[in-house]
């Protein structure tokens, strides 16, 4: 047998293959019913959410007993389309094998199961209804975002996973190290001697591409990565993972306005993407997971994001009369509950807010005129709140060199992030889309845990 004699359910249900004799199909069993004359069994082989319904003629010359709920099987039969029905489409099954056996007491039986319980089982969920769906969203919406760059002519670029800096300078570094820690080498001071480390350095795991994507669009122009990246950040919300997916485009020649222009086009093309190409997927969420998402996406695409200020957005707040747990005043960094009234209770639609007090943002972003605030951008969304992060980067040498000192960061570090402002040093602005943060939106899944399969929160890193 090659690969291609195996057909996918998916195309069998679309009635996308060309021979209906002779088929042969592979997956594992979701239901099965034997009577004295005739068998049926559902096998889904991940194709689609829909499984394919086998009847089985003559039960007794085949070894119904030993399949299970679990089971995987193959299947060689001929196709029956069957007019006027749900299920229109049936495999008379004349050959079924064994592939691989489940005992009877099989976890995922045909009840349903709580979103908790079934992280407990991330290495079978993907086997259920809910997250075969959530998977295949996924990738969709993977190759979504590689189409819209990809017919943008962005490159994609790959940034390092391991590296010796702090883009967000936020602290929240996973240190990547081969060093005994039962034995730690010490300088003559008593600090830890990385020297003596693999990299001859500290090192961690990145938090952000950025500022490698700075270098690489000095050079090609436009371009994106879209990758792990990692943050030991202690915060155990439905809306933050220690390792999720971003999408960082990088575009030379771009102030923040330009930007903000790209993200509100990107943002709306992959809602798009959504309605029409994962049809299925989209279907399945608005049934099950949130009555009501299709429309509201559907809105989206037709509305203008609000565009407002950080000082805008406070003064909102101030004048609002809603009691926040975290006081409003200018300066203070805006909460998950400010940003979710923004946009939920007061403009209703997703909204970018720009020019943030620069003591809450990034030493990388470019400076405004009023010495108080930077360029930033931040995309804010009903029921997830923040979705994007972005600004027009600081490309002016001294004043870049000059936020950094205060700061008290290691300039010899980033030499190479300043040198970039030294040789044809160009306004350049990008931004960072969090992948589970989009896919929460998309899908109404309400905790970021239940988008991606196996999730790294503080206190779990199991399968
Ligand atoms: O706002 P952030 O920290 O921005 C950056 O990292 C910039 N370097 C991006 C850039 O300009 N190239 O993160 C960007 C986005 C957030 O808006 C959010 O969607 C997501 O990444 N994000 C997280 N998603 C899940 N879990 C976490 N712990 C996240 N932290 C940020
Ligand atoms: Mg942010």
């Amino acid at each position: 047998m090659n690969y291609f004699e195996k057909k996918k359910i998916k195309d069998i249900l679309e009635d996308k293959i060309n021979d209906y004799k002779d088929v042969i199909v592979m997956g594992w069993v979701r239901t099965k019913r034997v009577s004295k004359n005739i068998a049926f069994i559902e096998i889904n082989d991940g194709s689609a959410l829909k499984n394919l319904q086998l009847v089985i003629l003559n039960p007794e010359q085949h070894p119904l007993a030993e399949i299970n709920t679990g089971a995987s099987i193959k299947v060689k039969g001929y196709i029956d389309k069957v007019e006027g029905r749900e299920q229109d489409v049936e495999m008379k099954a004349e050959e079924i094998e064994i592939i691989g056996e489940a005992p009877e007491d099989f976890i995922l039986q045909k009840k349903r199961h709580s979103f908790e319980f079934l992280r407990d089982i991330a290495h079978l969920r993907a086997r259920t209804n809910t997250f075969g769906v959530v998977n295949r969203f996924r990738s969709k919406m993977s190759y979504a975002i590689h189409d819209y760059f990809y017919n943008k002519d962005f490159k994609y670029i790959h940034t390092p996973i391991i590296t010796s800096g702090d883009a967000e300078g936020a602290g929240e570094i996973f240190k990547v190290s081969t060093l005994d820690f039962d034995s730690l080498p010490r300088t003559e001071k008593g600090e830890i001697d990385y020297s003596q480390d693999f990299f001859a350095q500290e090192t961690g795991l990145t938090v952000s591409g950025q500022l490698e994507a700075e270098l690489l669009a000095t050079a090609l122009g436009d371009v994106y990565t879209f990758g792990p990246t990692f943050r030991a950040e202690n915060s155990n919300t439905s809306r933050h993972a220690s390792e999720f997916w971003m999408i960082e485009p990088e575009m030379a020649f771009c102030n923040l306005d330009e930007m903000m222009t790209l993200m509100e086009d990107f943002i709306k093309n992959l809602f798009r993407f959504a309605l029409e190409e994962a049809e299925e997927e989209m279907d399945f969420f608005n049934q099950w997971i949130d009555e009501g998402r299709r429309e509201m996406i559907e809105k989206i695409i037709e509305a203008d994001f609000g565009r407002i200020t950080y000082t805008e957005a406070i003064e909102i707040l101030e004048n609002c009369d809603q009691d926040f747990e975290y006081p409003v005043s200018w300066g203070v960094d805006l909460q998950s509950e400010h940003e979710r009234y923004l946009t939920e209770k007061h403009f209703k639609k997703p909204i970018m807010v720009r020019d943030y007090p620069k003591e809450i943002k990034a030493f990388y972003m470019r400076q405004n005129d009023d010495n108080k605030t930077v360029a930033a951008v931040d995309c804010l969304v009903p029921g997830v709140g923040e979705i994007i992060g972005g600004s027009q980067r600081e490309e002016r040498y001294d004043k870049l060199k000059s936020r950094m000192e205060e700061l008290e960061m290691d300039l010899e570090k980033y030499e190479w992030f300043l040198d970039i402002r030294k040789y044809g040093s160009v306004p350049h602005s990008g931004f960072g889309l969090g992948f589970e943060r989009l896919l929460m939106y998309l899908s109404g899944m309400q905790n970021i845990r239940d988008v991606i399969s196996f999730p790294r929160t503080p206190g779990n890193a199991k399968f």
